[in-house]
């Protein structure tokens, strides 16, 4: 097996781009919007360098080797080949789904496709594919160089095949899966999304500053970055895209989402990704503002 064809080229993408190249794979990376897929190698050294310095594991990859495996393109034409199709593109059904039926004109009936979804069910995307056996929920978690866990989820559908395939083929990207049924946010999502929203409700009530809540879950439970460190890693806008799908999927009003995370991604305050969240990225001058790349995960 060698060619991974990776979909969505922005935080997750260019992520997982990065981590089959390493591990030796052949990356076609496809992106609709051609500003994206052009800074695609720029974005792709300066990640490498940060995670050169953070990680061991990452210490030994060449950025010429790692970019020389990532070809960037604008159709997915050239997936028909791939051994593993991953999907990463916005946290939006709808958009989801337009590319899933693009996917069943050029894929073979035995693509293994991989759904990189926050909270999106495995089971309703599978059932867009005419084999929703071989589709299985691989979610990565970011920085996904960096993170050791994959929670894979097994959808309606998904075949013991398609499980067993998806562990081996994570297991190579030097990950340890962890296999989980599907349900709306699956494990990671469900819990860490209650954490996020609670604590934007809590610098929302002015009950206390992001700093220090994030400092409780540093200090206080061990945490490697605490919510909102964390909110600001995955982006607000995904954040605030996941907490609606938990909150049509189960019908619960515990994912309401907090009005302040509305409010900033329409401010376009969209955490690190675009440089002022609930910390600001230019000057790192907010209380408990995260100094370094975090080694802890985020979904
Ligand atoms: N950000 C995180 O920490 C994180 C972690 C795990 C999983 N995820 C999930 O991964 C997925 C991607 O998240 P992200 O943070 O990388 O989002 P992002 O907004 O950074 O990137 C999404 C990319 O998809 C591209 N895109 C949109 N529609 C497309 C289409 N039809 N065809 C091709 N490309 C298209 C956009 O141009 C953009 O570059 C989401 O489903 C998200 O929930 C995110």
């Amino acid at each position: 097996m060698t060619t991974v064809g990776v979909i969505g080229a922005g935080l997750m993408g260019k992520d997982v781009a990065i981590t089959c190249a390493g591990h030796g794979y052949d990356v076609i990376l496809c992106d609709r919007d051609p500003d994206v897929l052009a800074s695609v190698p720029r974005d792709m050294r300066r990640l490498l360098r940060q995670y050169r310095l953070t990680s061991p594991a990452v210490a030994g990859w060449s950025a010429d080797e790692v970019l020389g495996r990532v070809r960037p393109s604008k159709n997915y034409e050239e997936f028909a080949d791939a051994d593993w199709i991953v999907e990463n593109i916005v946290e939006d059904y709808a958009a989801k789904e337009q590319v899933y039926l693009g996917l069943r004109e050029v894929c073979g009936d035995d693509a293994r496709i991989a759904v990189n979804t926050s909270c999106v069910s495995i089971t309703k995307i599978a059932g867009l594919m005419p084999r929703p056996d071989r589709v299985v929920g691989m979610h990565f978690m970011n920085p996904v160089p960096l993170i050791e866990a994959v929670e894979v989820i097994r959808g309606h559908h998904t075949s013991d095949d398609t499980v067993r395939e998806a562990e081996v083929f994570t297991t190579s990207l030097g990950k340890q899966p962890i296999v989980v049924q599907d349900t709306p946010g699956f494990v990671s999502n469900r819990l860490s999304h209650l954490f996020m929203n609670e604590a934007a409700f809590l610098v929302h009530e002015g009950v206390a500053e992001p700093g220090q809540i994030d400092a409780l879950f540093r200090l206080g439970y061990g945490h490697k970055m605490g919510p909102l460190e964390t909110a600001d890693l995955i982006g607000l806008d995904t954040v605030v895209n996941s907490l609606a799908v938990l909150y049509d999927d189960m019908q619960d009003p515990k994912f309401r989402c907090c009005p302040l995370l509305k409010r900033m991604v329409a401010a376009g305050r969209l955490g690190r990704k675009s440089g002022q969240g609930f910390y600001s990225y230019a000057n790192r001058a907010a209380i408990g503002s995260p100094e370094a790349l975090p080694s802890g995960g985020s979904a």
